[in-house]
């Protein structure tokens, strides 16, 4: 489905500014992530990292466990902005295991926005993640 292009530039300014809200002082790297539901409703999410290491949080599932812990299941796009020291570059796409989290909720054509310096490069959720796992198509019981 093709989006509005009003909607996807909130989508972009607002996966922008939560790179502000960024905590990440171990990287120095800070990423923002804003998904859109199919209710029209925008969340937001950043990185949030810890001396752990390991229980660092990724900006896309900031946003995703914040939009489903609200009721919402169900989600028509994402996008993201990422860079060393807040600032944009190159694009920064998603992690594999937010590949995966994503796959539990978006259809595999939903469009994945990947922010870079002077625009943005458009993927859909199944050219980033081909072959995700899925207990539907794979021999597991529910
Ligand atoms: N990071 C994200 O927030 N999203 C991704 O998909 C890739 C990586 C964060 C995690 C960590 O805080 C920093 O980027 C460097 O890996």
């Amino acid at each position: 489905m093709k989006l509005d292009g009003s909607v996807v530039d909130e989508l972009i300014t607002k996966a922008g500014e939560m790179m502000k809200m960024s905590y990440a002082p171990y990287s120095d790297f800070n990423v923002g992530a804003a998904l859109l539901c199919d209710d029209g409703s925008i969340y937001t999410g950043c990185n949030i990292e810890n001396a752990s290491y390991g229980a660092t949080n990724c900006a896309e599932r900031t946003a995703i466990f914040k939009a489903v812990s609200e009721g919402h299941k169900s989600f028509s796009a994402i996008a993201i902005a990422g860079g060393a020291h807040g600032v944009v570059q190159k694009v920064c796409p998603p992690c594999g295991i937010c590949r995966q989290v994503l796959s539990e909720f978006c259809d595999k054509d939903m469009p994945v926005y990947l922010i870079r310096e002077g625009g943005y490069d458009e993927y859909t959720l199944k050219e980033l993640l081909p072959l995700s796992f899925d207990l539907k198509i794979s021999d597991g019981e529910f």
